[in-house]
């Protein structure tokens, strides 16, 4: 178990893996819309555990499962014995002796290391409250589609300091760019990832300031899963901190704006902004589909 690749953070493949994958999802995208035969691993089974809602992730995973010529097996803790308190430890044990391949989206990252610890096969984080690394893939497609390489540039987080500012953090030291971090004084990302990370991520807590400048501004929501009884009293605090035209505009002329969906229309980005014909939201969003197919191809490959 000990040497089964697993993709919990950006952190657990380096740089050029990260590459390779993005050039995969780049290459599998086309093949697909040239409706290609990806059939390349029949018989092979992703269970997927998730403890949270989901639109985005289950669709791109199962989707993209059946592509690859495999099967995609949904399951809820209401359903399996996880939530009736059956250890992560021996769910993972007996899970992974079936399927090829576990992805899991749930509350403590925890859950997903001890879950990868007595896996024998691939484990692959769909989102933690501390991390989201497989939407950042999808994101970096969508940038070196659009323009390139993203090493060098200036990007902005706008919001929470959450799973996905985190997984910019990751994403910056991977990717080699710089970030900026516009959040309200209070929900900073952890205080440790910002001080390994010190040299090229900083904290602004003007928003104007903060995209001053920058190739790419990046939002999400204010109140994350798991935080719905705070939604009130963070819209308060986080108004100011809106991705709209006035804010694009103090960014580097021709930036982009991204934002992982689900969107709050009129909170933490302008109805104008989600509504432009010229956004990349929705190529972001489907992106999904074929940065993880490239994720599954790797890990499958890695575990022969
Ligand atoms: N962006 C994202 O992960 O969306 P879902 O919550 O719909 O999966
Ligand atoms: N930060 C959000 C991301 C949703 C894809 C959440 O955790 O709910």
């Amino acid at each position: 178990m000990s040497d089964t690749r697993h993709f919990l953070t950006l952190l657990d493949f380096s740089p050029a893996e990260l590459q390779h994958i993005i050039q995969r999802a780049i290459a599998m995208k086309q093949e697909h819309r040239s409706g290609d035969d990806q059939r390349t691993f029949p018989g092979k089974v992703l269970g997927m555990i998730f403890a949270k809602s989901s639109t985005r992730t289950r669709v791109s995973f199962e989707a993209g499962m059946a592509q690859l010529g495999g099967h995609a097996m949904f399951l809820s803790p209401q359903d399996t014995q996880l939530g009736r308190g059956e250890p992560v430890e021996d769910s993972a044990r007996v899970i992974s002796s079936m399927v090829d391949l576990v992805m899991i989206r749930t509350f403590g990252h925890d859950i997903v290391e001890r879950f990868a610890a007595h896996s024998s096969v691939p484990v692959i984080n769909a989102l933690t409250d501390d991390y989201h690394p497989c939407q950042l893939l999808a994101d970096m497609q969508t940038w070196v589609e659009q323009r390139g390489s993203i090493a060098g540039k200036r990007v902005c987080w706008v919001g929470d300091g959450n799973n996905m500012c985190q997984s910019y953090i990751n994403a910056a030291r991977q990717f080699d760019f710089e970030l900026s971090i516009a959040c309200p004084p209070g929900f900073e990302p952890d205080a440790q990832l910002l001080a390994s990370n010190s040299d090229r991520v900083h904290i602004e807590h003007d928003p104007a300031a903060a995209a001053a400048g920058t190739d790419l501004v990046v939002t999400d929501v204010w109140a994350s899963m798991g935080q719905e009884s705070e939604q009130r009293e963070r819209a308060a605090l986080f108004a100011p901190y809106q991705v709209n035209a006035e804010l694009m505009s103090s960014a580097a002329s021709g930036a982009l704006y991204m934002h992982c969906l689900p969107a709050h229309r009129g909170e933490e980005i302008s109805v104008e902004l989600m509504d432009a014909t010229d956004t990349v939201i929705w190529e972001e969003a489907e992106n999904r589909l074929h940065a993880q197919k490239a994720l599954m191809e790797t890990l499958l490959l890695a575990n022969r």
